[in-house]
């Protein structure tokens, strides 16, 4: 039964804890775990093999066990950093990912990029900071749940200076036109009737604007070459293109490095990608795991977005910390900005 790890965080080994976590429960497991050579957390061992073979082997159990208790809907996320030994970058995410690949038991959907604005500014004469990291997105089958408009869609919200309906006058100087256009008198009806429909959309906030190319008055689409609005003008003596107001959404993400005033934990990510990331892949009830929660900011950001939440972290001081974090939760507000 999944119900007793709800809104928990279980202070162990998550190679033995997930085994107990029953098949196919889970909507999405989003983590990082320790990346490979780069700090002593005490305990599993994990990041810490002798070679970078051995650490790809042993995030592959974890991985594995992730996807059997992953919902057919539900997704996996893995953020993982790269490293340099001897001079040398070991590309130790997309080990990873060729990796689970090849184990050809989910699908990899997106590579998601952080774009560190402050990357840690460790000085190198003879190489360039290191300001990326991925966030690799799998699904276990088609079906997966994909809210694309939900992510980041503040940015909807400020480009537009939130005005998402058009005012009373919109589209009056296409009457104008249709008018004084050589149109015949049908295709003028039908030019103003859908004229009339798609002001009604604007109006409504339905799409954020539109334009109207009519024959003999605008230039011709696509530089006039053929094509679906070129047939239309020549066929109906106009064409109307909706201006949708979401922006595109990239595989893209830009944030700060975390800095949270005395945190004791040396590796947090950014509360604003797992909150972009929760809003994409998850709806609120839904359950989101951690297996290496650390100071709990999976948790932390499921709780204010409210998702239920399991994490698992094999260091107490840092279950301590991370049960304290979710306590003082109680701000329910989400971040709007990304840097
Ligand atoms: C990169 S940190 C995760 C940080 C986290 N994303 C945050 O925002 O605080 C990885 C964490 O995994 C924990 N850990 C390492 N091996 C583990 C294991 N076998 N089971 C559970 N947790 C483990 C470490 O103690 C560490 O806190």
């Amino acid at each position: 039964m999944i119900e007793k790890y709800l809104n928990k965080i279980i202070c162990g080994d998550c190679c033995q804890i997930l085994q107990e976590i029953p098949d196919n429960s889970i909507d999405l497991t989003l983590t990082s775990p320790p990346y490979f050579c780069q700090r002593e957390y005490g305990g599993g061992g994990i990041g810490n093999e002798p070679k970078v073979e051995d650490y790809i082997s042993n995030l592959m159990t974890i991985f594995r066990q992730c996807v059997r208790i992953t919902k057919k809907t539900g997704t996996i996320v893995f953020n993982l950093g790269d490293k340099y030994i001897d001079g040398n970058l070991l590309l130790v995410p997309y080990r990873f990912a060729i990796e689970v690949q090849k184990d050809n038991i989910v699908k990899l959907i997106n590579e998601l990029t952080w774009v560190k604005v402050n990357p840690a500014p460790k000085q190198c004469a003879k190489k360039l900071i290191p300001a990326t990291e991925p966030f690799f997105i799998f699904a276990k089958t088609d079906d997966y749940y994909f809210n694309k408009d939900a992510f980041l869609e503040y940015r909807d919200k400020y480009l537009n200076g939130g005005k998402k309906k058009a005012g009373n006058d919109v589209g009056k100087k296409y009457y104008e036109l249709i008018d004084k256009s050589d149109l015949s008198k049908e295709e003028k009806e039908q030019a103003k009737k859908e004229l009339n429909e798609v002001i009604m959309e604007a109006m409504q906030g339905k799409i954020e604007s539109f334009r109207m190319k009519i024959r003999g008055l605008h230039a011709l689409p696509y530089g006039g070459q053929a094509g679906g609005r070129l047939t239309q003008i020549e066929n109906k003596g106009f064409t109307i293109i909706k201006i949708y107001g979401n922006s595109i959404r990239k595989d893209i993400i830009e944030s700060n490095v975390e800095t949270i005033k005395g945190n004791i934990h040396p590796a947090v990510y950014p509360e604003f990608i797992i909150q972009e990331l929760l809003k994409l892949l998850t709806k609120e009830g839904d359950v989101v795991l951690d297996p290496f929660l650390g100071s709990g900011t999976t948790a932390v950001v499921a709780q204010r977005l409210k998702r239920k939440y399991i994490g698992i972290e094999i260091h107490s001081e840092y279950v301590s910390y991370a049960e304290n974090r979710i306590k003082q939760n109680a701000d329910n507000h989400t971040l709007d900005m990304f840097i």
